[in-house]
């Protein structure tokens, strides 16, 4: 039987240091106070398991992952993500907003690192089942801001600012491509992407975010 109201899916993607997870934290709060019912998640690490891939990944402890392992382990998080997660959430008609989806891996794994894009996509299509979101939000920024913005994260706390992962220690070309990347798919999908530009402050940026949901909600 088919379910009376499928949730909604909206993605968060960018840059690092591009404020996606601040902007994610902040929709949270205004969908929640707004009566809806919201499973915030994040790719990698959005299960149990995927927090064990997410530091495999990212903690940098073994130096570099042999990046088809990295796609794979990329792949595998969301496989178990889709189907643990998020496939149950919207099933029962909640709002899912993930940091990253499987864009992300056809922006880093595919266009910067070269894998092949039709195995990419085929991954994808693999991992998700076929899901797609409602809305992509991708927000937009120079590299430069970005990476400024990565290393002052959590400073004063000790956190993360003192321990930039190790995808924050890539050239500043492959960020360059990573942006240009997630311009290009979001110039093929219009009606699923929205591109936010995200230099501004935290509240500007998200009164652009708030415009761009109201529809999909309504
Ligand atoms: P985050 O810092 O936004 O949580 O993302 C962690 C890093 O993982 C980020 O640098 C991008 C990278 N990543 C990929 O390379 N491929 C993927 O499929 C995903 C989900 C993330």
């Amino acid at each position: 039987m088919e379910t009376m109201t499928r949730g909604k899916l909206i993605t968060f993607e960018g840059i690092d240091g591009c404020g996606k997870s601040t902007q994610m934290r902040l929709l949270e709060r205004y969908l929640a106070e707004r009566g809806f019912t919201v499973v915030p998640t994040r790719e990698p690490g959005g299960t149990v398991l995927g927090k064990k891939i997410r530091s495999a990944l990212l903690d940098g402890g073994e130096g570099s992952v042999e990046p088809l392992a990295e796609l794979l382990l990329y792949a595998a998080d969301r496989a178990h993500h889709v189907r643990r997660v998020i496939m149950p959430a919207l099933n029962e008609g909640k709002v899912v907003l993930s940091d990253r989806f499987y864009d992300a891996t056809t922006v880093y794994q595919g266009y910067a690192r070269g894998f092949d894009l039709t195995l990419v996509n085929q991954l994808n299509e693999l991992a998700t089942g076929g899901l797609k979101p409602d809305l992509t939000l991708l927000f937009d920024l120079d590299v430069e801001t970005g990476l400024k913005r990565t290393l002052k994260r959590g400073a004063g706390t000790g956190a993360e600012a003192a321990q930039p992962d190790r995808l924050d220690q890539e050239p500043m070309t492959f960020h360059e491509q990573v942006r240009a990347a997630y311009l290009e798919i979001a110039a093929r999908e219009p009606q699923r992407f929205r591109v936010i530009p995200a230099a501004g402050s935290v509240e500007e940026t998200f009164e652009l975010v708030i415009k761009e949901i109201q529809n999909l909600l309504n």
